[in-house]
């Protein structure tokens, strides 16, 4: 069955895991520092987090709540740009953006991806510098083009050849010269440790190589007095552990840059490789660190270059996942402990705690793993194999699929699942009208709330059927 298209109804309940968790850690109360955040410690048995016990949090923010720890943000951001002033590094605000976290960005000298109007008023409304702002998007509305020219965005990275045109005509009505980025489909398609090198072709973004629309999108550009060609873009995927992708990327995109100069006499001044740099979830992950992913970039870009004797265009990247994903920690209050005996004796732990699919739908959604543990207390007890699920009316209402818990775990325990940064609060919904839990920075003993709960009055206030 796909696991993009399923019923409604229970999944998997009749399948153990394979190959995820593989055995029991030797300790479960250990907290794998390639997962965790860096201030993430046990203190006589309790999670703390940017030196706060979670107990503590927890008595002032609630369950569930996502807890980001702003110096592993900050750290992360910092080892992009680090020792790489050839390269320009911008924050993917899809992860996940407030203003609180596009002012880090802004502060650690990032620029920042912004995909929508609304990614891009929070930008604005952050203070974010606007020519430090790159603007994606596969329909984006002449509004938003317009917003985002008034703004005085460093760049637009064109998808379609009607954006081209409607750009065009905005950029020109404000008087203004828009330099762009082409986004270029270069037959990749990269997830974790495989990808595929040609067969990518048939999806919704960019233009394609193999058609010649890339050629005709980057004419297209130069024959628009309103836009400047500023560069080629490419983006390959997500959670991706290797460079072999990015290498089969920029080859071809180098070879782009290559027929520009020779069709145009004109070089290209930037290559954006995107994101998609790749984190640990669950041990075993394994994934390159900035400096070791940054200096392959460059180095497969110089050598594409060096083949083409072209001069090496300034690189820029797009982390999102990698800057924002391991600082964040979701911290769930557990409300009922349920076994279930499957076909064959064997017995699953269902632990239910108080968000779920609302708050994260990666798992649900792309069969996200995670790794959790128990947060309030050490353990222990006997490991038992265990699903966290959520309270939302759905069998598909997974967080944790199988991870190993204390057979101890009880009502009022809090469990702590890692790594839930990126992609978890940004794709919250309200579904069985759930609120959406805060996002709380903490660091340095502090905890301050820079995304506040949801509240019941908050959704009843799109409601026109109350009467106020
Ligand atoms: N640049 C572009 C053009 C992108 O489309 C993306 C992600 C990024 C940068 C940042 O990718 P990152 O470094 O964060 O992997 N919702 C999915 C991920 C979708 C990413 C879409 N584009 C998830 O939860 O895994």
């Amino acid at each position: 069955m796909s696991r993009n298209a399923h019923p409604a109804g229970p999944r998997h309940g009749d399948v153990l895991p394979d190959p995820h968790p593989s055995g029991a850690p030797a300790d479960l109360n250990a907290l794998d520092p390639a997962i965790w955040p860096v201030s993430a410690r046990r203190i006589d048995g309790v999670l703390n987090l940017g030196g706060a016990s979670v107990t503590a949090l927890v008595d002032e923010h609630g369950t569930p709540a996502l807890f980001l720890d702003e110096n592993d943000v900050r750290g992360r951001a910092r080892a992009y740009t680090a020792g790489f002033p050839g390269v320009d590094v911008y924050y993917a605000g899809k992860a996940f953006l407030c203003t609180a976290v596009a002012r880090w960005i802004a502060e650690e000298g990032l620029g920042l991806d912004v995909c929508t109007g609304g990614e891009l008023a929070v930008a604005l409304a952050a203070g974010f510098p606007a020519e430090r702002i790159a603007v994606h998007g596969n329909n984006k509305s002449v509004a938003e083009l317009r917003r985002a020219v008034d703004a005085r965005v460093g760049h637009v990275i064109v998808d379609s050849f009607d954006e081209i045109s409607r750009l065009a005509d905005v950029a020109s009505e404000v008087g203004v010269r828009q330099r762009v980025l082409v986004r270029v489909t270069v037959g990749v398609e990269a997830h974790t440790h495989e990808f595929i090198a040609t067969a990518h072709e048939d999806q919704k973004f960019g233009f394609s190589l193999r058609d010649g629309s890339a050629a005709r999108a980057v004419e297209a550009v130069l024959g628009a007095p309103s836009l400047e060609l500023a560069g080629l873009h490419s983006h390959i995927g997500s959670q991706i552990f290797e460079t072999s992708g990015f290498e089969v990327a920029a080859h071809r995109v180098v070879g782009l840059a290559a027929s520009i100069r020779d069709v145009h006499g004109l070089q290209v001044d930037e290559l954006n490789l995107g994101g998609g740099l790749g984190i640990a979830y669950v041990p075993g992950d394994d994934p390159e660190s900035p400096k070791q992913t940054l200096e392959r970039l460059s180095g497969i870009v110089e050598v594409e270059c060096a083949a083409v004797g072209l001069r090496v265009p300034r690189l820029s990247v797009e982390p999102g996942r990698a800057i924002i994903g391991p600082s964040g920690v979701t911290i769930y209050e557990v409300g009922t402990v349920k076994d279930v005996t499957l076909d064959g004796g064997h017995v699953r732990r269902y632990v239910s705690v108080d968000g779920g699919m609302s708050d994260n739908i990666r798992t649900a959604l792309y069969d996200a793993e995670y790794t959790c543990v128990v947060a309030n207390r050490g353990s222990a007890a006997p490991p038992m194999l265990s699903r966290v699920v959520g309270k939302h009316c759905e069998s598909g209402d997974v967080v944790v699929r199988d991870t190993w818990l204390p057979s101890d775990v009880r009502p009022g325990d809090l469990l702590a699942v890692a790594a839930t940064g990126a992609y978890c609060r940004s794709m919250a919904s309200n579904y069985n009208h759930v609120p959406r839990p805060p996002v709380v920075a903490v660091g340095d003993g502090r905890s301050n709330v820079i995304v506040r709960r949801e509240t019941e009055d908050d959704l009843l206030r799109l409601d026109t059927g109350i009467d106020r």
